[in-house]
């Protein structure tokens, strides 16, 4: 039997969900792989909040750096479940690899900024730094890529990487409900808070994840710059319908994959058709597909978030680290990173979808389809929906496959047309 120390940073959701995890596995784990899981130490902002499990059962320390070093006694592993993106995560995980500790983490803000360095430092003093709970909560995305898919060439990864906006984005459609409203509900239902909020609306929660299997992928250095991100705080009740009714319903996409030797890594809301079963997963449930040359497609959806899913990522790494033998925190050795360039997406080709608000006068209809014929973009279908709560009407125009810079031209000008009335939304149409 072998003892494994860990000391727990941090107990929020996930950090409680896994002392009660341990606990409760605890014969079953040794049962299956031989390994004593000790808690030797906690730490967390408040000591005496209401918890799920018996704190006086384990040794706490206030200060999270004290984890270290626990009455004399190295932790084999450090879990970092605070959470930061700098500040003490950053310091007391650097500061464990540095001491020769391993750290298992979930904290994708962290390393998509600071990944190159810590991963560096983890392997200069043959520890691992690993990172399951990071991507997609509950769903072995890392490993599957760092193992099983390691010598396939990856052609593509895409998918839902953030539960929250997905949570909110199926919630405005099944309950007709604006995104101000959901938002409201999504954050009494715990999928995100207001520091958290930002980060997931605005795309990054999701672009950090897609960071880190980027590098997993490609062998890329870790770098967040790589990635285009844009939100969901534009998509509306209307868009959502609109979409439903042309067969398609909005997701926040993430994807990422090799042009022209050139990183394309982009987060952003698409329309997915219907028959897709990305377009089916639903609420927090995260989803992601893997293309390569050996296997077309490979899907796994699951719980993206909320703490026993992710606790049980973090346990897998727990495990890892207890049968490695090498230390490839991220599967290439640090000195096989490439610093990779961006894709310039402008030259990017994709059908998109617009939703023009316009006023309600004749011409209106010829003059935009002229702006398009000029520019030799074509239309593949054109809805003009009388509205009769207003004087204004909407106009719903999807096109064949476009440039984006050519389309984004166009849009600039009918936006500068004294007849548009408010933004045009402009999504694209997953190919
Ligand atoms: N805020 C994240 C989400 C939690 O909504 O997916 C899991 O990383």
């Amino acid at each position: 039997m072998e003892n494994i120390n860990i000391c727990i940073a941090g107990l929020g959701n996930v950090g409680s969900a896994l002392v009660q995890l341990i606990e409760k596995n605890a014969e079953f784990v040794k049962y299956k792989s031989d390994l004593k899981i000790n808690i030797i130490g906690l730490s967390a902002k408040n000591k005496s909040k209401k918890r799920d499990f018996d704190i006086s059962n384990y040794f706490w320390v206030d200060k999270p750096i004290r984890l270290l070093n626990i009455q004399g006694k190295k932790p084999n592993i450090l879990v970092e479940l605070i959470g930061y993106e700098k500040d003490i995560s950053y310091e007391l995980v650097k500061s464990a690899l540095n001491q020769n500790i391993n750290v298992v983490t979930g904290n994708k803000a962290m390393l998509a900024k600071y990944g190159n360095e810590l991963f560096s430092i983890a392997e200069e003093n043959k520890v691992l730094l690993l990172f399951e709970a990071a991507v997609a909560g509950g769903i072995p995305i890392i490993k599957t890529i760092k193992n099983n898919l390691f010598l396939n060439k990856i052609n593509k990864i895409s998918g839902i990487l953030n539960g929250t906006t997905n949570y909110i984005l199926t919630t405005m459609e099944l309950e007709d409900k604006s995104f101000e409203d959901v938002l409201v509900d999504a954050k009494q239902k715990g999928f995100t808070s207001d520091h958290e909020a930002k980060l997931d609306i605005g795309g990054y929660d999701a672009a950090h994840k897609l960071t880190l299997l980027t590098s997993l992928a490609y062998g890329s250095e870790v770098d967040f710059e790589l990635n285009e991100v844009e939100g969901i705080d534009k998509i509306t009740i209307e868009d959502i319908k609109f979409a439903k009714q042309l067969g398609y319903k909005i997701k926040l996409i993430s994807e990422t994959s090799i042009i022209e030797n050139t990183i394309y890594a982009s987060t952003k809301p698409k329309l997915v058709s219907k028959e897709n079963p990305i377009a089916n997963t639903n609420g927090p449930l995260n989803a992601i597909n893997v293309e390569t040359d050996e296997l077309k497609s490979l899907y796994l959806e699951g719980e993206g978030a909320g703490g026993f899913p992710t606790a049980s990522s973090i346990l897998s790494d727990i495990y890892e680290i207890s049968n490695s033998t090498g230390y490839k925190s991220l599967g290439f050795t640090n000195s096989k990173l490439v610093k990779f360039k961006k894709f310039n997406s402008s030259n990017l080709e994709s059908k998109y979808y617009l939703r023009i608000r316009a006023k309600e006068q004749p011409g209106v209809l010829s003059m935009i389809t002229s702006y398009f014929n000029e520019a030799n973009i074509s239309i593949e279908k054109i809805l003009q929906i009388p509205d009769n709560d207003s004087d204004s009407i909407p106009i719903v125009i999807t096109t064949h496959k476009i440039i984006s810079s050519e389309l984004l031209s166009s849009v600039k000008k009918i936006s500068d047309l004294d007849f548009i009335l408010g933004y045009i939304s402009l999504i694209p149409i997953e190919n």
